[in-house]
């Protein structure tokens, strides 16, 4: 997995002081601004967390460390290998950061009236903000995990909150809710199945953190359109924990003797969010990942079914397998060059019952994958 994005904001020491913090960032409206300020944090985090670090989970020990980490803007990670004992300690639910949260929220350009349905439940914090400003009828959660599934409703019930909660998997449609107007997902998506637009009007929005193979997260706001697809820009990074069936497999096996090179393009300049959108959409099926280094980043970049390579700052560029998979990246890097660099918000998706396409600067501007 992904290391987890760490805040560099000052923790704040208060939730009041943290809703203040979110608010001189300019991420709460006034109306999203009383809704935090009515709903702490801290009522929906169980005792038992974890911070993220960015190579592994961290246990919060003590009632001031605890505080500390739930009234700042961090994610509180509230359960690790999907609540099995004795694994790896990868964070499978958390309450999000609320920096994210907001930006979600202001994303989904909610109204009064207008019914929402949210994927991943986690510890009902989104749920509760939602509940507080549609009220609990609007208000619909799915949740996988049965074990957190009950924890949220415990959560949301002592914090006077009943919206519509399932147990089940939010990739498939809730039995009988018909249409919602508004969808948001809080567990990363590879990508956006098409049985989550058809919950949704025609009008509607949907936002989602997307988690690519290469490199990257990032926010989309979709709007449905009248013939059941959907389209609309990526609006930043966003690093969430995937929807199960969504989790990107680890590096792919490298195979065959290694074969040196000088070094070429600084790895560094690949960890653009608007070059990731770009080169994940001309090299489907590469994955790749970096570390920081003493001199700058190593990047390790492999391909389902052979081809690999790595590249840190400074030192020579190692290629495995069949093919010059570190060419193929240094061409595409080029290519976006050529394209004027673009940042992430010129950067758009369109999904219909068919796939999904990224596209650059207008929707018709589809980026095709490299090889056919
Ligand atoms: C980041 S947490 C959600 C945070 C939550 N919105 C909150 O307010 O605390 C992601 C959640 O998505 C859940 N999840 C993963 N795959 C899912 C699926 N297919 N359907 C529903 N929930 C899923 C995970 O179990 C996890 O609890």
């Amino acid at each position: 997995m992904l290391p987890a994005v760490v805040s560099t904001a000052h923790p704040a020491s208060t939730y009041p002081a943290l809703v203040q913090e979110l608010a001189d960032r300019g991420l709460l409206s006034a109306q999203w601004r009383r809704v935090f300020e009515a709903v702490p944090r801290s009522r929906f985090v169980p005792a038992d967390v974890w911070r993220q670090l960015p190579d592994r989970c961290e246990p919060v020990v003590g009632t001031d460390a605890w505080l500390a980490l739930v009234n700042s803007d961090e994610p509180v990670v509230t359960q690790l290998d999907d609540g099995a004992l004795g694994g790896p300690g990868v964070a499978t639910s958390s309450n999000s950061m609320p920096s994210m949260v907001a930006r979600m929220l202001t994303l989904l350009e909610v109204h009064y009236g207008q019914r929402v349905l949210e994927i991943g439940t986690g510890t009902g914090y989104v749920s509760a903000l939602l509940c507080e400003r549609l009220g609990d009828d609007l208000v619909h959660s799915v949740e996988l995990d049965p074990v957190v599934a009950r924890q949220a409703a415990d959560a949301l019930a002592q914090a006077g909150y009943r919206p519509h909660l399932r147990v089940g998997d939010g990739e498939q449609a809730w039995p009988g809710l018909g249409l919602v107007d508004r969808l948001i997902a809080t567990c990363a998506l590879r990508y956006v199945p098409y049985a989550l637009l058809r919950q949704v009007r025609p009008g509607g929005v949907v936002v989602a953190p997307l988690a690519r193979e290469f490199w990257s997260g990032a926010l989309v706001q979709l709007r449905v359109q009248g013939d059941g697809t959907a389209t609309g820009p990526f609006c930043g990074g966003a690093t969430y924990m995937p929807m199960r069936a969504h989790r990107v497999p680890d590096l792919h096996d490298v195979q065959g003797k290694g074969r040196s090179r000088a070094a070429g393009l600084d790895p560094a300049r690949l960890l653009d969010l608007g070059f990731a959108l770009y080169a994940g959409a001309r090299l489907p099926g590469v994955r790749l990942i970096h570390r920081s280094t003493a001199e700058g980043v190593q990047v390790w970049a492999t391909r389902e079914g052979g081809g690999a390579a790595t590249a840190a700052t400074g030192e020579e560029v190692w290629q495995y397998g069949p093919g010059f998979l570190w060419e193929e990246i240094e061409q595409v890097w080029w290519e976006y060059e050529a394209v004027g660099r673009p940042d992430a918000q010129q950067f758009g998706l369109t999904v219909t019952d068919r796939g999904q396409q990224v596209w650059l600067r207008d929707p018709d501007e589809v980026i095709r994958p490299s090889r056919a």
